[in-house]
């Protein structure tokens, strides 16, 4: 049986990642500051700041998916921040090429083309945003992400390991943040800073799997978001009320299409968003 390494699994995304590699016959080990709410596999508490943790816990491993970070800008010092997330990665992606481990899922984010945490009104040079975007964060969240995509590639050039970068949009685990939506999703001034995007964790955990499962992916950078977005206006509708100034529009949106373009994703993975937020509501 392969073995995972799993980091961060204890938060929000952690535990749908965790257990689509075990419902696919991997044997996991979760990495986290903390433990989870409802554990289904093994634990070790460490810090991955420090390089000597991030080697023990990845002995023995095939793969590592890296989750662990601060998962927003602000909700922490700056410095903080950016310490915490480029240190974690790197230590991870250190420790792993050096290990021999051929397979690396890092967790990068929609933030890092630094409309989400704007203070400066950034508007989307055009959309769907795909991952030729420029990445322009104005925060230190954004930044580690950048640096942490930088990271990949320097050990991947080292070492050969594959190091996929999934730019995960806004996560909605199911079913309790689904309870949300009635409230915001006929209101255009909701979620603008996120283009409205959204990814179900379950969708985004086979996303992780499948990244871990290709080959020859080398340092492949991936947005991962639903197909649709998480409003009931149409996506034209939402850019003419939220962002007039921006007319490039580089597919044809005639519904409720994402505007963060998961069309790499599903073309490199093979990979395709299951969960619906209209079939989700329609549940509770
Ligand atoms: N939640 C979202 O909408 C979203 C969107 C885009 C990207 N992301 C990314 O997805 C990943 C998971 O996010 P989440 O929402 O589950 O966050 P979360 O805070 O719920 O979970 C992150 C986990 O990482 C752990 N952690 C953080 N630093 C650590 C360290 N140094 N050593 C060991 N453990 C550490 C925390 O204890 C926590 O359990 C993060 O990389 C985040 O940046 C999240």
């Amino acid at each position: 049986m392969k073995k995972v390494v799993i980091t961060g699994g204890s938060g929000l995304l952690g535990p749908s990642v965790i257990e689509e590699f075990i419902n696919s016959g991997y044997k996991v080990l979760n990495v986290d500051h903390k433990l989870p709410d409802n554990p289904i596999c093994e634990t070790i508490i460490a810090d991955l700041t420090n390089l000597g943790e991030a080697y023990d816990v990845l002995v023995g491993a095939d793969a590592v998916v890296h989750l662990a970070a601060i998962p927003r800008a602000y909700m922490a010092p700056t410095d903080v921040t950016f310490q915490n997330n480029t240190m974690a990665t790197f230590n991870i992606l250190e420790a792993a090429g050096n290990l021999g481990i051929k397979k690396a899922v890092i967790t990068s984010s929609e933030s890092i083309y630094g409309i989400v945490f704007s203070k400066s009104g950034l508007t989307p040079q055009y959309v769907p945003i795909d991952e030729e975007h420029p990445t322009l964060p104005e925060d230190s969240y954004g930044l580690s992400k950048i640096v942490n995509e930088k990271t990949a590639k320097m050990i991947h050039n080292r070492t050969g390991m594959q190091v996929v970068s999934l730019r995960i949009g806004n996560v909605i685990a199911a079913p309790h943040m689904y309870k949300n939506f009635p409230g915001f999703i006929d209101n255009p001034k909701e979620r603008i800073a996120i283009l409205w995007s959204y990814i179900d964790a379950r969708d985004a955990a086979i996303a992780y799997r499948l990244a871990v499962e290709k080959n020859e992916l080398g340092t492949a950078v991936l947005n991962i978001a639903a197909d649709n977005s998480s409003m009931n206006i149409k996506s034209t509708d939402l850019m003419k009320e939220a962002f007039p100034g921006v007319t490039d529009f580089r597919e044809p949106l005639t519904g409720y299409e994402t505007l963060l373009s998961n069309k790499k994703a599903k073309e490199i993975l093979d990979w395709k968003p299951i969960y619906n937020w209209r079939d989700e509501v329609k549940k509770l």
